[in-house]
């Protein structure tokens, strides 16, 4: 049979996920708090208005709506997935055909790797420089010499948790001709966005996500944000019903409690400070984040998995990346969760 399988599919490793059978899964970026307790009636009462009998609204008419208001542009400007990670599919299916060349800042998120390899496109990777941030004169020169079709860019960025300057970012988008999908999955935890500018210019696409700040990665719901002739083109490879009405349901819910989302957010940014404030006698490089994560390199990398794992904590870590090499990335979790992550670092240096 493999002599069937197309080639570029034969090379790829399915995305593994670690059963984690521990107490507290700091891995994936995930909130750390379930809303369904307080959300539960609200989310009773907008699944009451969906007939499950039939299919869902196909472009999630009412959400589009919602989300458009709290970003401040129209429901044109947007674009549902499945998770941002089937916006990230469907954005590479539209630009990147066979042979073309996608640009990658490295280290970054694994799914823009996998996209660009099924659409059959051809990596370029653009090693960022020793302190992570991104090398905006060589990502623009590659651009360039290699006519690249798309350029992903993750602002902040998984997983160092570094942001881009939006100088650098607008340099990017003004001195090269490509697509400039930029992966704001960590947005409410920085604050800052390309959104202004995906709204005018049609080669820039704002990519989002429920699963993070929202706290319902559970429902699997991504957008994206840009120009309506870019969202047309989008809308071309959607698939029909992509979002379940049981999605839409509970999304619409989460959107309107933004303000709620805000305050949450708010509470796991301070968290995020007093971990750094308590982790700073430490010689551990904690990477500077904007995101509801942090980047630890450590000396201590085997002594320390062990202890998070004795202790039940899921990290990631990043074995086959030498640029990450004794790097753990820790998501934010309750007040519990971070004291006793605090206290194997500590552990862990007590007698240095
Ligand atoms: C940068 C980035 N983009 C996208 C995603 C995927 O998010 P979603 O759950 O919306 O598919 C993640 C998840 O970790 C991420 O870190």
């Amino acid at each position: 049979m493999n002599n069937l399988v197309r080639s570029n599919i034969a090379k790829l490793i399915p995305y593994k996920v670690n059963p984690t059978n521990v107490r507290w899964v700091l891995n994936a970026n995930e909130s750390p708090f379930n809303m369904f307790e307080q959300w539960q009636e609200d989310i009773l009462n907008e699944l009451k208005k969906e007939n499950i009998n039939l299919y869902p609204s196909a472009n999630c008419d009412e959400l589009r709506m919602l989300l458009a208001e709290n970003n401040q542009c129209d429901a044109e400007n947007i674009v549902c997935g499945n998770g941002s990670d089937e916006i990230i599919k469907m954005v590479t299916e539209v630009f990147v055909d066979q042979g073309d060349k996608v640009i990658i800042p490295i280290p970054t998120f694994s799914e823009y790797f996998t996209s660009a390899t099924v659409a059959g496109g051809e990596i370029i990777r653009v090693p960022s420089n020793p302190d992570f941030s991104f090398d905006i004169d060589e990502i623009i020169r590659q651009t360039n010499i290699q006519d690249a079709k798309l350029i992903f860019l993750c602002v902040p960025n998984n997983p160092t948790g570094l942001a881009s300057d939006e100088k650098d970012i607008q340099r990017i988008i003004d001195e090269t001709a490509a697509i400039v999908a930029i992966d704001e999955a960590y947005f409410e935890f920085y604050g800052k966005s390309s959104l202004k500018i995906a709204l005018e210019n049609p080669r820039v696409i704002v990519m989002r996500t429920l699963s993070k700040a929202f706290g319902v990665a559970g429902i699997r719901l991504g957008y994206a944000i840009a120009h309506p002739d870019t969202i047309d083109l989008i809308q071309r490879v959607r698939m029909p019903y992509n979002i379940s009405s049981l999605t839409q349901a509970v999304a619409r819910v989460a959107v309107r409690k933004s303000q709620q989302v805000q305050q949450i957010t708010q509470s796991l940014i301070e968290e995020r400070k007093r971990i750094v404030t308590r982790l700073a006698d430490l010689p551990v490089e904690i990477f500077e984040s904007h995101t509801n994560f942090i980047l630890y390199r450590t000396a201590k990398f085997s002594e320390l998995m062990n202890a998070f794992e004795e202790t039940g904590i899921a990290v990631r870590v990043y074995p086959n990346d030498p640029m990450l090499n004794n790097c753990i990335r820790i998501s934010l979790g309750t007040i519990e969760a971070n004291d006793a992550v605090i206290a194997v670092f500590k552990e862990a240096y007590q007698h240095d």
